[in-house]
């Protein structure tokens, strides 16, 4: 269901909002539950596009899916699982590409298509593919797809160049079924990184390190299905988080981890929003004025790069100019055209964004560039003068799920219209 968001600006948000399960973590949990024929049970499962299309091609490849509530999933690979996903379904979603260290430790063989880049960047796999050799694994790709086969994988030591969320993943559970120990170095630390390094654990993985720069991996012969709490969507309560301050509002974002966010929180606090963290969440009481500040996105625990166009709508309203430095990926400023239309000031310069600050953004149609870029310009809206309209929503729903109701439950003045549907803002607004 796509359409478009229309947002009448203004209306300060306040109350209570639960963020839901993380995208960045279920969609690989789900991968996981591949490494052993029995049923797992995830819960807390974000209902997204993105689950729904990673859900298509477990079925693809031979598992069973079934919902038994909103946000419960169960999965049951079974003994005979196929050893490819599809172009059709991988071009649908990158993230795909996290089933290719699951199905060559269960199977020996993997024939996955190549992901593709995507809006923000060119999104390589060679640190999946150097690392799973350094396993075992002969890897050919050609004609838009990778081929993996592996009589036995066998533990290796592996050092990243790089940090990377998806190698590391990749890596972390064909080791889990490796002959030997595994280590890897320069590993991702992200708190997804965690929360599937947990999930392996209680199917029977032995691992020690998640979270920290290396993990010693020691293979086991099996593992079984579990039952598994999905961790709260760092990402989404930031986005929430950054909802409140831009309309100098009161959120409560329940369930929200402050460990996870500690330089989301750090960075809202710089800029004038006062945050008080707690074990049942995170709340932003109010912003009475928005102070420049810089950032750079950097791997976990640096500022996390899925929160930089979340920051530059609030920066672009701050009292002076800031500079945002996109570290991560090469292409992650095409939300800065649009952003502009809506009466911002911010010029590019390679990997840097300088944004001067502007009194106040007007409303305008807007397109969303991508999921977190869509993500961000609503939150332009709910403080822009007027009228925002924002095309292209299907990218926002890849990666949340009721987003217009949740922020209409906080005061939001926001609809969702289908094609061909009018909205009563417009009107109201005429
Ligand atoms: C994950 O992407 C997330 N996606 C991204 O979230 C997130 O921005 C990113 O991690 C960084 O935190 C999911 O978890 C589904 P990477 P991933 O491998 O795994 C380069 C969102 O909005 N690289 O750490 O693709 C790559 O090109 C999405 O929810 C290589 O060069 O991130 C990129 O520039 C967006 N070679 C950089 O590293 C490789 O082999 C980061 O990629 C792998 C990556």
């Amino acid at each position: 269901m796509s359409g478009k968001f229309v947002v009448q600006g203004g209306n300060r948000l306040s109350g209570a909002v639960r963020v839901g399960g993380a995208k960045n973590s279920a969609l690989k949990l789900m991968a996981a539950a591949l490494l052993t024929e029995e049923q797992t049970v995830l819960t807390n499962v974000p209902l997204i596009t993105d689950v729904k299309i990673m859900a298509a091609v477990l079925e693809r490849l031979g598992a069973s899916i079934s919902y038994s509530d909103p946000d419960v999933i169960e999965i049951k690979p079974g003994y005979s699982l196929y050893a490819e996903a599809p172009y059709e379904l991988v071009s649908q979603m990158r993230a795909s590409i996290i089933v290719l260290g699951p199905l060559l430790a269960r199977l020996g063989r993997a024939r996955v298509a190549m992901p593709g880049g995507c809006n923000i960047g060119s999104r390589k796999i060679d640190m999946h593919i150097r690392g799973l050799e350094m396993l075992g694994a002969r890897i050919e790709v050609g004609h838009g797809f990778i081929e993996a086969i592996s009589e036995k994988l066998v533990g290796s030591k592996i050092a990243l160049d790089y940090p990377s969320v998806g190698a590391t993943e990749n890596l972390l559970m064909a080791a889990t079924l490796a002959e030997g120990v595994t280590i890897i170095e320069n590993v991702a630390r992200e708190p997804e990184i965690v929360d599937l390094a947990n999930f392996l654990r209680k199917m029977g993985a032995k691992i020690e390190g998640a979270g920290t720069p290396t993990m010693r991996i020691e293979g086991v012969d099996k593992l079984h299905g579990v039952e598994y709490r999905v961790v709260p969507d760092r990402i989404e309560a930031g986005t929430l988080l950054v909802a409140a301050a831009i309309t100098n509002g009161d959120i409560m974002v329940k369930d929200a981890i402050p460990e996870h966010l500690e330089m989301v929180i750090s960075k809202l606090r710089d800029i004038g929003a006062e945050v008080i963290a707690s074990d049942a969440g995170i709340r932003v009481a109010g912003c009475k004025c928005i102070n420049p500040t810089d950032i750079a996105t950097l791997p976990h625990p640096g500022f996390p790069t899925d929160m930089q166009t979340q920051f530059m709508a609030l920066l672009a309203m701050a009292n002076g100019t800031s500079i945002i430095t996109e570290n991560i990926f090469e292409n992650r400023f095409m939300f800065v055209n649009e952003l502009n239309r809506m009466g911002s000031d911010v010029r590019t310069e390679g990997r840097h964004a300088i944004i001067n600050g502007v009194p106040k953004l007007t409303g305008a149609p807007v397109k969303a560039p991508d999921l977190r870029g869509g993500a961000a310009l609503v939150l332009a809206g709910l403080a822009a003068e007027g009228v925002t309209e924002i095309f292209d929503i299907y990218h926002i729903d890849r990666g949340y799920h009721n987003f217009e109701h949740k922020l209409r439950a906080l005061g939001a003045n926001i609809q969702r219209i289908s094609k061909g549907e009018r909205s009563n803002i417009l009107k109201v607004a005429k």
